[in-house]
């Protein structure tokens, strides 16, 4: 090669330096807009917090309904969300279980069937659940209830998130 391929006219130095120097600029301007813009999105939601439900003291080994509001920020949207649970007690184990039917998404009730009394019992399709959320075979739903993930801490019940069994 010779020395003169390696020159770099005048024209050329200024196009670089002010492609550069403009690139930076622009760079500089946008990054802050595009971090405004994207952050909420970014951040970690509050599905994973636990929210405080009811007091220990009031379960019963048969599963109560309680209802239980929160706020929610999802993305740029804040909101109240309001969740149900059937929470019963075994033991010293607290169970809190989703009201969702997981056939097609209709709520269920403890006990509201006569003829199986210690079932969940789902309305829309005839769906049914035994007390621990287990879907009774025959019946539409193909999988268990979801359940909470429960915390007991001075003697309050605090949910967290929704887990899917299969
Ligand atoms: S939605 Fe519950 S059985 Fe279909």
């Amino acid at each position: 090669m010779s020395e003169k391929e390696h020159k770099v006219s005048r024209r050329q130095f200024l196009t670089y330096t002010l492609t550069g120097v403009g690139g930076f600029m622009a760079a500089g301007m946008l990054m802050p807009m595009a971090r405004f813009a994207l952050d909420p999105a970014l951040k970690a939601g509050t599905e994973s917090e636990y929210q405080p439900v009811c007091y220990l003291e009031e379960l019963t080994e048969e599963p109560q309904k309680f209802a239980f509001s929160f706020e929610q920020q999802d993305a740029w949207y804040e909101s109240e969300v309001t969740r149900e649970a059937y929470i019963f007690i075994r033991g010293d184990e607290v169970t809190a279980l989703s009201p969702t039917c997981t056939h097609l998404g209709c709520t269920v009730s403890y006990g509201s069937n006569d003829d199986h009394p210690e079932r969940f019992y789902c309305p829309c399709h005839f769906g049914m659940f035994e007390k621990d959320g287990i879907n009774v075979p025959g019946t539409p739903p193909q999988r268990p209830l979801d359940v909470y993930d429960v915390m007991v801490e001075d003697g309050k019940v605090y949910l967290g998130q929704i887990n899917q069994r299969t």
